[in-house]
């Protein structure tokens, strides 16, 4: 399949070394702004012949591709997936699906409308040990969760765009956690109150932490703590988890290490606790999607091929971009918000 991809910037590097790695996929043609950078992945990436482009239309006119992948930044996202929808192409964007949700519900629309697909780069999915946990509360396990709860703490500086804009932690980092705790819980969060702060000392203009809690429901709660100037002890890029269920507990660290107790017999009392026991977490599955960006790219590379829809798909994804808008409501208006989900648009 020809794959042609626009925004040359940082990210378009994981892009274009997971493309190397798939027979089926071959890049026809690259798109920046700045045209230079284009040029400059190209010799990167050992693409000496591809279509060379500063604009969507005549990277689409001139490459032909069967598909695009969207790298660039959220607010060119809208006009870039349009333009390649009416070309006929299937489209894989960077996260997240869209800057607003409006926005989100019209590129849902013209997907439907052209017939084509369109899905999101959600590469913490993608991940051994978040395959490895989803597992294990699919087995039963835990029993029914109850609460699953997310921290995440880091300290980068990047300098650029991220320390100017507003609230920047939920809109740039966040959906990974929470597109993670859809895929654990099985659901959308109904309702969330967030407590948005820019901690004394931050290097960020603003937002660059946030506190919220979310009501499933199933009845339990999703809570999540993030800082982006958490100096020390930083968690995982993917987050630190814990889950509770009414049997017992699992904790990821983000990175490989699943743990989890159940308890032993639910009788058995030492003191004040029930005794738990240590229990084998579900190894991987031939079926399951690893390895990020790699395994996105190869997922939707099939998807297409099949006629069928990947799991990141643009439609499912609105519920995490929900959360995302709904604890920043949250944060704005004090009080706690209800998840809106936009209505699935009507097929003309
Ligand atoms: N999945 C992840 O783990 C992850 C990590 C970081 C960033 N991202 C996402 O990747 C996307 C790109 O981020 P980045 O860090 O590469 O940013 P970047 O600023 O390094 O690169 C973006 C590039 O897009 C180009 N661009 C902007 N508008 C354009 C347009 N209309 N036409 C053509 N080119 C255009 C810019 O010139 C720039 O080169 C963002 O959506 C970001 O949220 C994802």
């Amino acid at each position: 399949m020809r794959a042609a991809l626009i925004g040359c910037g940082e990210m378009s590097r994981a892009w274009l070394a997971a493309a190397a790695e798939l027979d089926e996929i071959e890049i026809v043609g690259l798109a920046d702004l700045d045209e230079g950078r284009a040029r400059s992945r190209a010799v990167e990436f050992g693409l000496g012949d591809v279509v060379i482009a500063n604009d969507i239309e005549t990277l689409l006119e001139r490459s032909r591709p069967d598909m695009l992948f969207d790298v660039v930044v959220p607010a060119a996202r809208h006009g870039v997936v349009l333009a390649a929808l009416a070309a006929g192409c299937h489209v894989l964007s960077e996260k997240p699906l869209a800057d607003t949700l409006v926005h989100a519900r019209e590129l849902v629309h013209a997907t439907r409308s052209a017939s084509r697909l369109h899905a999101v780069i959600q590469n913490r999915r993608y991940l051994p040990g978040i395959r490895r946990l989803h597992r294990l509360i699919e087995s039963g396990a835990l029993g029914k969760v109850t609460g699953l709860h997310c921290d995440f703490f880091k300290a980068p500086h990047f300098g650029g765009f991220r320390e100017q804009m507003e609230h920047v932690l939920l809109l740039d980092m966040a959906i990974h956690s929470f597109d993670a705790a859809r895929y654990l819980a099985g659901v959308t969060p109904d309702s969330v109150y967030c407590h948005e702060t820019n901690p004394d000392g931050s290097w960020f203009a603003a937002g660059a932490a946030a506190n919220a809690i979310f009501t499933l429901p199933t009845g339990g709660v999703l809570t999540y703590r993030g800082s982006w100037c958490a100096n020390g002890m930083p968690t995982s890029w993917n987050g630190q988890w814990r889950v509770v269920g009414d049997r017992g507990t699992a904790i990821w660290d983000g990175e490989d290490a699943v743990t989890a107790e159940c308890l032993a017999d639910p009788a058995a009392q030492d003191g004040l606790f029930s005794v738990t026991q240590p229990i084998e977490v579900p190894p991987l599955h031939s079926d399951d999607g690893i390895d990020g960006h790699l395994g996105l790219l190869r997922d939707f590379a099939r998807s297409v091929r099949e006629g069928r829809e990947p799991e990141t798909v643009s439609h499912h994804n609105l519920g995490s971009l929900a959360m995302v808008f709904g604890a920043i409501e949250s944060a704005e208006t004090g009080r706690s918000v209800t998840i809106a989900i936009p209505e699935e648009p009507e097929v003309p």
